[in-house]
């Protein structure tokens, strides 16, 4: 399965933070935003990835992951001229999916919890349909909003309604069948303008081909698009990471455990100088 990570947009609601630099590159506690996202692809077993940006953030980016190899993936880039919704990067990966099953991530979602690996592994066997990872929160309405039965088949969605049908909302981890790009082409734009994620969804809803996955109680999910979320995220990250001695999200960590990357190369790649927090956790990863 390929995978696509959206790390376009304005970002708009951090502004001036975002001014000059794109939101899925600021800092959430040690390390930049993509990589978490980058991280759950990486535990579903996903090693092509195509990173969908602005134009004007492509070299930063290429900067930062290059081609990926570092971390035992490849990585590729296609651009998004402006912010036209989030079905829209299925139809600006369309030919690098070449017909395939695809994930799709939000560059600015935090999955994080124990089991989450198993389940991202289950959700990239789908060939057939669509899958949603749900969360409960308390205040729906800011999110899409999906109600289902006790079988976990789909009943609802709608994108932030005014009177949520449950509270569970659906988060920014899609998996899609081949079909997605195509179904996207022939969606129309939203009151707000944009192509909605939430309308393809619907579409493999109709269809009785929508699959929710839960992300339970013990797990977290936090977008962190919003100056209270940026910091809530990483507060959350440096307290576990502080407690467990552990990372969340270090990519070298993953690709190593994936047996994707060897100690040797792993050693090879690293910066002449490691003298930060998180390269000092990496570099003992193989000393
Ligand atoms: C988007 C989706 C929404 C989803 C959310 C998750 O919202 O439209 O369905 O719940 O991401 O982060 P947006 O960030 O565009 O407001």
């Amino acid at each position: 399965m390929k995978a696509i990570i959206l790390a376009g947009g304005n970002g708009t609601r951090l502004a001036p933070i975002t001014t000059a630099v794109n939101k899925h590159l600021l800092p959430v506690h040690d390390k930049p935003m993509i990589y978490y996202p980058l991280s759950v692809l990486m535990l579903a077993g996903i090693r092509d990835i195509l990173v969908v940006c602005r134009d004007c953030d492509l070299t930063a980016y290429q900067h930062l992951l290059g081609d990926g190899e570092r971390f035992g993936v490849a990585i590729s880039y296609a651009l998004q001229s402006e912010p036209k919704g989030i079905a829209e990067a299925l139809i600006i990966g369309e030919h690098f999916l070449a017909n395939g099953p695809c994930c799709l991530i939000l560059g600015d979602n935090f999955f994080f919890g124990e089991g989450l690996g198993p389940k991202l592994r289950e959700a990239a066997q789908l060939r057939v349909g669509a899958a949603v990872f749900a969360y409960q929160v308390a205040d729906p309405e800011r999110f899409g909003v999906i109600s289902f039965d006790e079988q976990l088949r789909a009943l609802t969605i709608a994108e932030k309604p005014r009177h949520p049908k449950s509270d569970w909302a659906v988060t920014g981890l899609y998996f899609f069948d081949h079909q997605a790009p195509e179904i996207a082409r022939h969606l129309r734009p939203s009151s707000r303008g944009e192509l909605e994620i939430t309308s393809l969804n619907r579409h493999y809803l109709t269809q009785n081909e929508l699959r929710v996955f839960l992300l339970g109680r013990g797990s977290a999910w936090l977008d962190m698009g919003t100056s209270a979320s940026l910091q809530e995220a990483g507060a959350f990250v440096q307290m576990i990471e502080q407690r467990q001695g552990l990372k969340i999200a270090c990519l070298e960590e993953i690709a190593l455990k994936n047996g994707w990357i060897d100690a040797d190369s792993l050693k090879r790649s690293l910066p002449t100088r490691c003298d930060s927090e998180y390269y000092r956790y990496v570099r003992q990863l193989v000393t």
